[in-house]
Formats: C-alpha cells, structure tokens, sequence
C-alpha cells in the first residue's frame, strides 16, 4: 500500500438501496469513498450511478473487491460504515475487517436495523479490537440519498469524528418553521438548517429509539389504514375519494409523509386489471420484527404501549387469510347502518379526529417506553432533541413532531405527552368525535383496534381509579399475593385468610 492509495475518507461496506444512496449522499457532500460488496455487480451499479451524478473532475468512489484493499483505500483511523442485514452479517463483516488488520482506534458504524441488544453486546465484544459505533437510520432509499434522520450511538470519541459527517448528510429542517428543507438535487447538498442527526447516547441507545420510532411507525400506519376502512365499508367511498380526504388531511394537523404516501397509493390504478391497486394487493402485512421487538420491550419493561402492540397484531391477524375466508362465511357480523348523505361529512370530521387523538396517543406511549427504558439502562435521553430529529427525513415524519418538540421545550422531563398542555387540550376538542367514530365503526362492525386501543389507553390513564384493585383481591384469595391498602403506608403488604372460617385482615410484611 503506498501512501497514495490510502485516500478515501470513508469505507462503505454494502451496497444495497440503503447502502448505494448513503454512499452517494456522502459523496455529494464532499467525502471520498472506498467502497465494498460482497457482490460485485453492487459495486458496479455504485460505479456507474455516481458515474452520472459526478460533476467533479475526480473519481468520488473507489471500488473495492477484498476487505484488505478497502482498508488500504483509506486515510487512518479508518471510518468504516457498513449498511447491511441485521444479525449474523455484522459479526461476519466484522469478524473479516479484523482479520483483514483494522485497529483499536479505528471506528465501524454499523446503519442496519439492528437488535438493540445485539447492539450492547457488539460493542463489548469488539473492545479493544476497534470502536463499534451505531447509527440508526430511517428515511427509506430517498432519505438515504438526499437526506435521512440518523440515531447514533455508541462512544464519544467516534461520535466526535462522526458528528460532521452525519451532519452533512442527514436531512434538514428550517429552525423557524421546523418544517422539513427539501433537497431534491444530487448536486446540491443542504448546507443549512438544523441537521435531523443527535447523539442518542451510549451503545444501544440509538437503535432503541430507532426501534421505538419504527413501533410508532406501525401504529400511524395501521391507524391509517383503520380511518381508510371505515370510510370504505361504513361510508362506501371509493378509493379516489378517500385519497382526496387524505390530501385534504395532509394540509392541516395529520401532515405527515404517510398520510401523503397512503393518498397516493389510493389515487394509483393497476395497468392489468384497470381496478384501484390497492384493491389488487393481497392484504396480508409483512413485517421485518422491529415493530414486534417495541412490543416486546414494551412488556418486558411495563410499559403499557398497547397501540403500538396492537398495531403489530393487527398485522399477524392480517396474515391469517385463508382462516379469514373460512370465517367470513361463518361468523356473522353486524349490517351496515346506511348513512344519508348529509351525514358524511360530519363523520369524515370524526374519523379525522379518532386519527389525530389516536396518533397522539400512540406518541406518548412511544416516548413513555422510551422513558422507562432509558429509567432502566441509565441512558440520559433528551426527549426533546429526539422529536427534533423525527421532524424530517424519517418515515414517521410529520407537522405534529414540531408540537412534541415544543412540549418538550417547555418541559424537558415531561413524564406523558397527554400531560403537555397542548395535547391535552386537543384531546379535550377532539375526544367526543373520536369516541363517536369508534362507536360507528363498533356498531358496523368494522375493526379499529388501533383507535380502540388508543382510546382505552387514554381513558386508563386518566382514570384514578382503575378495578386493578379487584384484581389485587382476586391474587390475594387465590394466591395469597397480598395487596396495599389507599390508606395505609406505601410499601406495606396486606393479606387476608380468605380460606378461613373467620376472615381476618393480616399485614404481612
Ligand atoms: C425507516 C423504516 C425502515 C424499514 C422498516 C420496515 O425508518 O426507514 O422503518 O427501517 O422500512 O424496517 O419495517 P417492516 O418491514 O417491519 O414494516
């Protein structure tokens, strides 16, 4: 290797959508790239991409085909990013980097969609050998290219030589309005407003809240998808028309790049059949697991985060076609009450607002686990600058997360967003629509879990008094499991002999 060759600012190990598009969004932002693919087409195909997207007079990406020639490729410490499935194939590729001779001060960053604690295990595992750093990313192949929201984690001392370089390709927004700045144009980096990148915290952290925010990802989506079927089968409106009330949506609180994507989607026909294509697709979900793994942490560390659960069950049942059609014959439902033309707009307005409350509640219980899990890790997360870096460039992205910021701004500590004052005084205008809605789409049949369970959730938790204290007396008969008392010191377990004669109230500890 002669000092020559070693040039190239980054290394990118793989080159998939998300790996080729971050790999030129850094190259249009002035870092020279060795880049590597198991797969060597992928190389080709970067190689040819940035071949029509250089303006420079010098090569912007350097191909590689061996892990040894990438790490001769760059100036030292390395800084190598690897863009590939989570799992096994980062261990792998790390496993290959240090056979291949990577340093103790030199950084990976591991972008894939890994298993938080994957994560935490990683970054002990490779101590010593070199810095494992992460950094989630969200924005899907157009944030990756001209601009996503990045969650890194890890150690300070990557941080610090990573911060610039996240900052100058992640997406922007404009301080003032805190809406998103566009950059559409290879050539054109964004050079101001603030970036939609923030050091999470330590190893772990970032993939947790990217995990978190893909859990919320699933519960707006599936609420979406909810407010579309009622208006399918409680208001029989055809798919363009429910496109046209998304759009009229996207102008006003439900802003959001899914609300705009789902009025797409309504709009688009299928060439073959001539049908609306959404009627074409199968409706079975997919999912990747980040959504389930929310859930599961969700009940692992108590937090009642049943939207966003909901939302990953709602995908499962999705799943279960061929026992649907059977029940479909079988199983009566309701008839749909008709509804006299007159009347639709006035639900329209309440679907609106079972979405919109819904979607708050959704958040809270999203930034709630967030809290009780950092609580649990000792992460110090600063809440604020997470909804900060949502406001653009992710998929949930929307003209709410300004308002989660500002709350908050005005509240650093704030235990619930439904405590803010803002969301608690929309939720106060809105919850008789959305409780009507809900009723409608009951009464018709027409499931709305996630609506449902939202509400559930609000009406729970602003409850003083819930009959988990009937509970408490069912443990304690059956199981002896004892119980406090409203009216004694906190702490002090009570027990009563229920299988005895003679019932007595013991305090047992
Ligand atoms: C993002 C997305 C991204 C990916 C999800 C899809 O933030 O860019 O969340 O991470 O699209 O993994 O997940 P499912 O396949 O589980 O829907």
């Amino acid at each position: 290797m002669t000092e020559q060759n070693a040039h190239c600012d980054i290394g990118f190990i793989g080159l998939g959508v998300m790996g080729k598009n971050l790999a030129l969004n850094l190259a249009d932002n002035g870092y020279t790239i060795a880049a590597f693919d198991l797969d060597h087409q992928k190389v080709d195909d970067v190689l040819a991409a940035d071949a029509n997207e250089n303006t420079t007079d010098s090569p912007r990406i350097v191909p590689c085909h061996l892990f040894t020639e990438l790490l001769g490729k760059l100036t030292a410490p390395h800084l190598i990013i690897l863009s590939i499935p989570a799992g096994a194939p980062v261990d792998d590729v790390c496993g290959k980097l240090i056979d291949a001779g990577i340093k103790a001060d030199d950084i990976i960053v591991d972008t894939g969609n890994s298993l938080w604690t994957d994560t935490v295990e990683r970054e002990k595992r490779y101590r010593g050998k070199f810095n494992f750093f992460t950094t989630a990313v969200s924005g899907g192949e157009v944030g990756a290219r001209f601009g996503p929201s990045l969650m890194p984690s890890g150690d300070p001392y990557a941080w610090a030589r990573i911060e610039p370089v996240w900052h100058a390709i992640a997406a922007k927004v404009d301080p003032e309005t805190g809406r998103a700045l566009e950059r559409t144009s290879h050539d054109q980096p964004l050079t101001v407003g603030e970036p939609c990148a923030t050091y999470i915290g330590p190893a772990g952290s970032g993939h947790y809240v990217k995990m978190v925010h893909n859990g919320i990802e699933y519960a707006d989506m599936q609420m979406i998808c909810e407010a579309y079927h009622i208006m399918r089968e409680s208001l029989k409106m055809t798919p363009i028309q429910i496109a046209e009330i998304f759009e009229q949506w996207n102008n006003g609180v439900l802003n959001s790049y899914l609300m705009e994507i789902s009025a797409e989607v309504l709009r688009e026909f299928d060439e073959e059949t001539k049908l609306p294509l959404v009627d074409v697709i199968l409706d079975k979900a997919g999912q990747k697991g980040t959504g389930l793994w929310t859930a599961v942490s969700a009940l692992q560390v108590g937090a009642p985060a049943t939207t966003i659960a909901q939302s990953v069950f709602a995908r499962s049942l999705s799943t279960l076609k061929h026992a649907r059609i059977r029940a479909a014959k079988l199983l009566k439902g309701p008839e749909i009450t008709p509804v006299k033309t007159t009347e639709h707009a006035s639900i329209i307005e309440q679907v609106h607002d079972a979405l919109y409350c819904s979607k708050i509640v959704a958040y809270a219980q999203g930034f709630q686990l967030i809290k009780l899990a950092a609580r649990e890790q000792n992460w110090p997360i600063d809440f604020g600058s997470i909804a900060k870096i949502w406001r653009a460039g992710c998929i949930i992205r929307a003209a709410f997360l300004q308002k989660i910021t500002d709350a908050y701004d005005r509240d650093s500590d704030l235990g619930n967003l439904l405590l803010d004052e803002y969301f608690a005084g929309e939720i106060a205008k809105h919850q008789h629509n959305w409780r009507q809605a809900i009723a409608k789409a009951t009464i018709d049949g027409i499931p709305c879990g996630a609506f449902s369970s939202a509400l559930a959730y609000y009406d729970s938790y602003r409850m003083e008094t819930l009959p988990a204290n009937l509970l408490q007396a069912q443990r304690d008969f059956f199981g002896a499991h004892t119980f406090e008392r409203v009216d004694k010191l906190a702490g002090k377990k009570y027990h009563v002999t229920w299988s005895q004669d003679k019932r007595e109230m013991l305090e047992v500890e």
